[in-house]
This record gives C-alpha cells, sequence and structure tokens, in this order.
C-alpha cells in the first residue's frame, strides 16, 4: 500500500526518496511519484523501485492508503496542478518544500487537507547533509510528527519554526550554502594570488571548509571559541582575521543575510 506520494521527481524528490528509503523509514512498496514531462519520474521509479504514475491524478486515485503527498515541484509550476486535487488530497498531510510558497497559498489550492507543512530545504540535503526547517498549518500529532521529520530528515538535522521565521531561514541555510561557496572560491583565490597552483589551492580551500565545519559539530564549542584557538598573538591568523575586521567581513555576512531576507519576504508577496 503506497503511504506517500511525490509530486515532481527531480534532484529534491529523488534525494528525499533515497534518504527515506536509505535510513529505513520506509520500504520502496510505500512510495510513488509522478512528473510532468522529462521523465525525471521513470528514471526515480528505475531507480529506487517506487511506482511511477502518469499523472497526479492517476497517482493520487491509484491508492486510497496515500496519506501524505509531498511537493516538490518548482514554485512557478504550482499554477499548472491541476483544480482536481482539491478533493483528491481530502484528509491528507501536504509537505510543500517550494521556497517561498506561504501556507496560506497551499491552503487555498490544497483546501481540503489534514494539515499543511511548510518546509525549507538546503542544496547539501541532496546528500543527506541538509538541514531543514517547518512550519505546520495547525499542530501535528504524534504520528505525523513521526511523518513529517522521517521524510524531511532523510536530507539531515529538521527543526520547527513559526512560519514567519522561514523567510529569515531561507537567507540563513536556504541561501547559505552560496555564502559558503562564495567564501571557498575567495580562499581559493587567495591561495592562487599569494602563489599556489590552482588545484592545490582549491583542494586547501575546499578541506579547511569542510574539516573546520566538522571540528565545529563535533567539539560543540562555539564557533568564536575555536576561532580564538587558533588565533596566536600576533600571529598570521590575527594579522588576517584584523584585516577582515577592517574591511567588515563580519558586517557584511550579516547584510547579505539581511538582502536575502528582504527578497524572500517580496518573492513571497508574488
Ligand atoms: N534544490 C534545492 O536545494 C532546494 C532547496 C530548497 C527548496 N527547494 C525547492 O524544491 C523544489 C524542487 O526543486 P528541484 O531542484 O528538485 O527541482 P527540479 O529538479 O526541477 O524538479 C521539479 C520536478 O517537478 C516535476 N514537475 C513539474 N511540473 C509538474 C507538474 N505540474 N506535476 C507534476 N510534476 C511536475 C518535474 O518533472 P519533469 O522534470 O518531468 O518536467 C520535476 O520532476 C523547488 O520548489 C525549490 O524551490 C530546492
Amino acid at each position: 500500500m503506497i503511504e506517500t506520494a511525490f509530486v515532481g521527481a527531480g534532484n529534491m524528490a529523488s534525494a528525499i526518496v533515497r534518504g527515506m528509503l536509505n535510513k529505513g523509514f520506509c520500504t520502496a512498496a510505500k512510495v510513488a511519484c509522478t512528473s510532468a514531462r522529462d521523465g525525471t519520474g521513470e528514471t526515480l521509479a528505475k531507480n529506487t523501485g517506487i511506482a511511477w504514475f502518469e499523472s497526479l491524478e492517476t497517482m493520487l486515485k491509484a491508492d486510497s492508503g496515500i496519506r501524505t503527498v509531498v511537493l516538490a515541484i518548482k514554485p512557478q509550476q504550482f499554477a499548472q496542478l491541476p483544480d482536481s486535487v482539491a478533493e483528491l488530497t481530502r484528509g491528507k498531510l501536504i509537505i510543500s518544500i517550494l521556497a517561498g510558497m506561504p501556507v496560506a497559498r497551499l491552503a487555498a489550492r490544497f483546501p481540503n487537507a489534514e494539515n499543511i507543512v511548510r518546509a525549507m530545504p538546503n542544496t547539501p540535503g541532496q546528500i543527506g547533509a541538509g538541514i531543514t526547517a517547518y512550519a505546520s498549518k495547525l499542530p501535528l500529532s504524534a504520528g505525523r510528527l513521526a511523518d513529517v521529520e522521517g521524510i524531511l530528515g532523510s536530507m539531515g538535522p529538521v527543526l520547527t519554526v513559526e512560519e514567519g521565521q522561514l523567510d529569515a531561514v531561507t537567507a540563513l541555510s536556504g541561501s547559505g550554502p552560496a555564502y559558503v561557496f562564495a567564501f571557498v572560491e575567495a580562499l581559493r583565490d587567495g591561495g592562487i594570488a599569494e602563489g599556489l597552483s590552482p588545484d592545490v589551492a582549491f583542494r586547501l580551500a575546499m578541506h579547511t571548509v569542510l574539516g573546520s565545519a566538522m571540528l565545529l559539530e563535533k567539539s560543540g564549542e562555539d564557533p568564536a571559541e575555536l576561532r580564538r584557538k587558533v588565533t596566536s598573538p600576533n600571529g598570521t591568523t590575527q594579522a588576517a582575521l584584523e584585516k577582515m575586521a577592517a574591511l567588515d567581513l563580519h558586517g557584511t555576512i550579516m547584510a547579505g543575510v539581511k538582502a536575502a531576507r528582504v527578497r524572500s519576504e517580496e518573492l513571497a508577496k508574488g
């Protein structure tokens, strides 16, 4: 019996399905997907053993056991969903990962749903190393909480926030991977400017970020404390950090997060 149905079978849906199966949240027999025209649904089904349906309507009519519908299409594809979804999702839990799609707009499209969850994952979720924050329209029962956390938890840790905070979440963890990639680019280019080959500079930069993030997680210490530990008085790190502080690295990143939050709010207004 199918329990979880995916609308959309692209990068994120594939990552969630693979994570759910790998982590043993459920078996392939309990999952189905549908996509539009590019064959992503067939490919996901072939690779994972989940069921594939030609259309959303066929999928939702196929099995009355479907309890949860995961919406994993692009936000601009939302308007193409057929009107019949309103009736076909009666009594089901909707989990949407559409960036910037407010619960109120989801509720207007799925008026008969049991509950609606709006989630914000991030790109490392594609390899199970993401973090997802979510908000639900109504409080979740214990059983539904387990469903939501099992599905979203397949991409990495999960936490709850108020819906009003999801723009800030988008600005921090949603867009955040791009800030980290920009930092790696700058670190690499700094190394190249100081005489390293591009390959050596890239490997040093990437592993510095990777290792520092792992140390941060494993040590449980505050980043400021770890930063102080690698900064000997009058040493090389101090010279670099003083230069970066003079150019307001901290304020620059905070200003970037603010700009993303403002943009996220603008986009949600449509
Ligand atoms: N990528 C990220 O890290 C990330 C982070 C946070 C949030 N998100 C959100 O995740 C969502 C999905 O992103 P993605 O990168 O997985 O997109 P994607 O790879 O483009 O996948 C979109 C999927 O939706 C299918 N689709 C399109 N229109 C449809 C329709 N009317 N009915 C059924 N299926 C339809 C597509 O099918 P065809 O390919 O067959 O056309 C495809 O399988 C987006 O809303 C995005 O905002 C993504």
